[in-house]
Protein backbone atom coordinates (compact mmCIF):
# COMPACT_ATOMS: atom_id res chain seq x y z
CA UNK A 1 0.00 0.00 0.00
CA UNK A 2 1.78 3.14 -1.41
CA UNK A 3 0.78 6.43 -2.54
CA UNK A 4 3.31 7.39 -5.47
CA UNK A 5 3.94 10.50 -6.48
CA UNK A 6 2.03 11.52 -9.51
CA UNK A 7 4.22 13.29 -12.30
CA UNK A 8 3.14 16.85 -13.89
CA UNK A 9 2.61 18.19 -17.11
CA UNK A 10 6.16 19.26 -18.27
CA UNK A 11 7.78 15.69 -17.07
CA UNK A 12 8.77 14.63 -20.41
CA UNK A 13 8.02 10.80 -19.08
CA UNK A 14 4.16 11.71 -19.57
CA UNK A 15 4.95 12.12 -23.36
CA UNK A 16 6.21 8.89 -24.38
CA UNK A 17 4.34 6.05 -26.11
CA UNK A 18 4.00 3.08 -23.21
CA UNK A 19 4.99 -0.19 -23.90
CA UNK A 20 3.33 -3.39 -23.75
CA UNK A 21 2.27 -5.24 -20.74
CA UNK A 22 4.32 -9.12 -21.44
CA UNK A 23 3.61 -10.38 -17.87
CA UNK A 24 1.00 -11.03 -15.28
CA UNK A 25 -0.23 -11.87 -11.94
CA UNK A 26 3.64 -11.35 -11.05
CA UNK A 27 4.33 -9.84 -7.47
CA UNK A 28 5.94 -6.71 -9.27
CA UNK A 29 2.21 -6.32 -11.35
CA UNK A 30 0.09 -6.64 -8.57
CA UNK A 31 2.22 -4.33 -6.09
CA UNK A 32 2.20 -1.78 -9.42
CA UNK A 33 -2.04 -2.38 -9.51
CA UNK A 34 -2.26 -1.83 -6.01
CA UNK A 35 -0.14 1.44 -5.47
CA UNK A 36 -1.96 2.95 -8.95
CA UNK A 37 -5.58 2.16 -6.43
CA UNK A 38 -3.93 3.55 -3.48
CA UNK A 39 -2.71 6.73 -5.28
CA UNK A 40 -5.78 7.20 -7.68
CA UNK A 41 -7.74 7.39 -4.31
CA UNK A 42 -5.73 9.47 -2.20
CA UNK A 43 -6.29 11.71 -5.07
CA UNK A 44 -9.55 11.69 -5.10
CA UNK A 45 -9.32 10.36 -9.29
CA UNK A 46 -11.36 8.91 -11.64
CA UNK A 47 -8.76 6.81 -13.10
CA UNK A 48 -4.95 6.60 -13.49
CA UNK A 49 -2.22 5.72 -15.95
CA UNK A 50 0.81 3.97 -15.14
CA UNK A 51 3.08 6.91 -16.98
CA UNK A 52 1.49 8.87 -14.54
CA UNK A 53 3.57 7.38 -12.22
CA UNK A 54 6.25 7.02 -13.96
CA UNK A 55 5.50 3.71 -14.96
CA UNK A 56 5.88 3.05 -18.98
CA UNK A 57 3.46 0.32 -19.34
CA UNK A 58 -0.03 0.28 -20.79
CA UNK A 59 -2.13 -0.07 -17.51
CA UNK A 60 -4.54 2.43 -16.91
CA UNK A 61 -7.37 2.09 -13.81
CA UNK A 62 -10.41 3.70 -13.40
CA UNK A 63 -13.73 2.96 -11.86
CA UNK A 64 -15.83 5.11 -8.73
CA UNK A 65 -19.56 4.84 -7.61
CA UNK A 66 -19.41 8.34 -7.08
CA UNK A 67 -16.08 11.38 -7.46
CA UNK A 68 -15.93 14.25 -5.49
CA UNK A 69 -13.62 15.59 -8.53
CA UNK A 70 -16.65 14.98 -11.05
CA UNK A 71 -20.07 15.44 -9.12
CA UNK A 72 -22.07 15.01 -11.84
CA UNK A 73 -20.86 11.97 -13.37
CA UNK A 74 -22.59 8.00 -13.41
CA UNK A 75 -20.78 5.46 -11.77
CA UNK A 76 -18.40 3.90 -13.82
CA UNK A 77 -17.09 0.12 -12.55
CA UNK A 78 -14.09 -0.28 -11.18
CA UNK A 79 -11.01 -1.74 -13.77
CA UNK A 80 -7.56 -2.30 -14.76
CA UNK A 81 -7.44 -2.31 -18.17
CA UNK A 82 -3.96 -3.67 -19.82
CA UNK A 83 -2.86 -3.11 -23.75
CA UNK A 84 -5.74 -1.66 -24.34
CA UNK A 85 -7.48 -1.23 -27.70
CA UNK A 86 -10.73 1.86 -28.65
CA UNK A 87 -12.42 1.33 -31.70
CA UNK A 88 -15.43 4.51 -31.69
CA UNK A 89 -18.32 3.05 -32.79
CA UNK A 90 -19.67 5.60 -34.28
CA UNK A 91 -17.99 9.03 -35.63
CA UNK A 92 -19.97 11.29 -33.37
CA UNK A 93 -18.10 13.32 -30.41
CA UNK A 94 -19.28 15.14 -27.89
CA UNK A 95 -17.14 18.14 -25.60
CA UNK A 96 -17.57 18.41 -21.87
CA UNK A 97 -15.25 19.28 -18.56
CA UNK A 98 -12.30 17.38 -18.03
CA UNK A 99 -9.09 17.58 -15.19
CA UNK A 100 -6.28 15.73 -14.77
CA UNK A 101 -4.33 14.71 -11.93
CA UNK A 102 -0.84 15.19 -13.83
CA UNK A 103 -2.35 18.88 -14.60
CA UNK A 104 -3.67 19.52 -11.32
CA UNK A 105 -5.90 22.74 -10.57
CA UNK A 106 -7.35 23.17 -14.27
CA UNK A 107 -10.32 22.10 -15.88
CA UNK A 108 -10.74 22.32 -20.23
CA UNK A 109 -13.39 21.02 -22.47
CA UNK A 110 -12.08 18.04 -24.29
CA UNK A 111 -13.81 16.51 -27.46
CA UNK A 112 -13.86 13.02 -27.62
CA UNK A 113 -15.85 10.17 -29.19
CA UNK A 114 -19.64 9.89 -27.64
CA UNK A 115 -19.39 5.77 -28.32
CA UNK A 116 -16.64 3.34 -28.55
CA UNK A 117 -15.91 -0.18 -27.53
CA UNK A 118 -12.69 -0.76 -25.70
CA UNK A 119 -11.09 -3.90 -25.65
CA UNK A 120 -7.78 -5.19 -23.92
CA UNK A 121 -7.10 -7.98 -20.66
CA UNK A 122 -7.46 -7.51 -17.35
CA UNK A 123 -4.98 -7.92 -14.30
CA UNK A 124 -4.65 -11.26 -14.68
CA UNK A 125 -4.54 -11.28 -18.51
CA UNK A 126 -8.66 -12.24 -18.82
CA UNK A 127 -10.18 -10.47 -21.76
CA UNK A 128 -12.40 -7.31 -21.21
CA UNK A 129 -14.42 -6.11 -23.67
CA UNK A 130 -17.17 -3.23 -23.16
CA UNK A 131 -18.91 -1.40 -25.22
CA UNK A 132 -19.55 2.32 -23.57
CA UNK A 133 -20.56 5.63 -23.87
CA UNK A 134 -21.18 8.69 -21.39
CA UNK A 135 -18.58 9.72 -18.79
CA UNK A 136 -17.49 5.90 -19.24
CA UNK A 137 -16.42 6.37 -22.42
CA UNK A 138 -14.72 9.81 -21.82
CA UNK A 139 -12.68 8.58 -18.65
CA UNK A 140 -11.16 5.23 -20.68
CA UNK A 141 -10.47 7.98 -24.02
CA UNK A 142 -8.29 10.00 -21.21
CA UNK A 143 -6.85 7.40 -19.63
CA UNK A 144 -5.86 5.68 -23.03
CA UNK A 145 -4.66 8.96 -24.49
CA UNK A 146 -1.93 9.06 -21.62
CA UNK A 147 -0.40 5.91 -22.94
CA UNK A 148 0.20 7.22 -26.24
CA UNK A 149 2.07 10.31 -24.47
CA UNK A 150 -1.37 12.60 -24.94
CA UNK A 151 -2.30 15.08 -22.01
CA UNK A 152 -5.78 16.72 -22.47
CA UNK A 153 -5.17 20.08 -22.88
CA UNK A 154 -3.74 18.44 -26.39
CA UNK A 155 -7.03 18.04 -27.41
CA UNK A 156 -8.77 21.58 -26.40
CA UNK A 157 -9.80 23.24 -29.07
CA UNK A 158 -11.84 26.22 -27.44
CA UNK A 159 -9.19 27.96 -25.01
CA UNK A 160 -11.70 30.28 -23.50
CA UNK A 161 -12.85 27.00 -22.00
CA UNK A 162 -10.13 26.00 -20.04
CA UNK A 163 -8.84 27.51 -16.76
CA UNK A 164 -8.45 27.53 -13.19
CA UNK A 165 -10.55 24.86 -11.51
CA UNK A 166 -11.91 27.81 -8.33
CA UNK A 167 -12.59 30.03 -10.59
CA UNK A 168 -14.33 28.21 -13.21
CA UNK A 169 -16.67 25.97 -10.28
CA UNK A 170 -15.98 27.65 -7.42
CA UNK A 171 -16.93 25.08 -5.07
CA UNK A 172 -16.30 22.10 -6.66
CA UNK A 173 -14.34 20.09 -4.40
CA UNK A 174 -11.29 19.07 -6.10
CA UNK A 175 -8.02 17.24 -4.67
CA UNK A 176 -6.41 19.00 -7.66
CA UNK A 177 -5.22 21.36 -5.77
CA UNK A 178 -2.28 19.99 -3.97
NI1 LIG B 1 -5.07 12.33 -16.76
Amino acid sequence: MTVREILKMGDPRLLRQAERVTEFDTPAMRELIADMFDTMYAANGAGLAAPQIGVNLQLVIFGFKQNLRYPDAAPVPETVLINPVLTPLSQETNEDWEGCLSVPGLRGVVPRWTQLRYEGVDQHGAPIRREVDGFHARVVQHECDHLAGILYPMRVRDFTRFGYTEILFPGLSDADDD
